[in-house]
């Protein structure tokens, strides 16, 4: 596995997204609207370095209830997987606890990405190298 970005929520993601470009960072393509987690997301690289800003977009959304506890902070990291059943059956077997079913990511092709929580370190995120279609 390799990482792929650091997710980072954010209250407000113009806000915040300019924010990041008074530190350097610049912005991959155009904010991305998740309609199935109710979410924005928007992509800032800097040194090689990818940070995913989410903010929600509805009152409902999927970190809605983790923007309440960490307030604007970086609360997951996202693993390049080759094979992602084999990561989750490897990390799951290994005390991993799968939050949700694997799930395509508008805002990254639609390539499917899927979340476990570790008492340890938290919230882990699994991203596949290429969606079903392109295999
Ligand atoms: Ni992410």
């Amino acid at each position: 596995m390799k990482i792929h970005h650091i997710g980072y929520l954010v209250k407000k993601l113009d806000k915040a997204a300019s924010e990041f470009e008074k530190l350097g960072y610049v912005r991959m393509g155009e904010c991305t609207n998740d309609t199935i987690r109710k979410i924005d997301i928007l992509f800032l690289e800097k040194d090689g370095y990818v940070v995913e800003l989410v903010s929600p977009n509805a009152p409902d959304s999927v970190v809605s209830g983790l923007l309440k506890t960490y307030k604007n902070a970086p609360y997951h990291l996202c693993y390049l997987c080759e094979n992602l059943e084999e990561e989750l059956g490897r990390l799951t077997g290994a005390g991993y606890v799968q939050i949700d079913l694997p799930t395509p990511a508008p805002a990254i092709g639609g390539r499917r990405v899927c979340f476990l929580m570790n008492p340890a370190i938290g919230m882990v995120e699994l991203l596949e190298q290429e969606s079903p279609e392109q295999r």
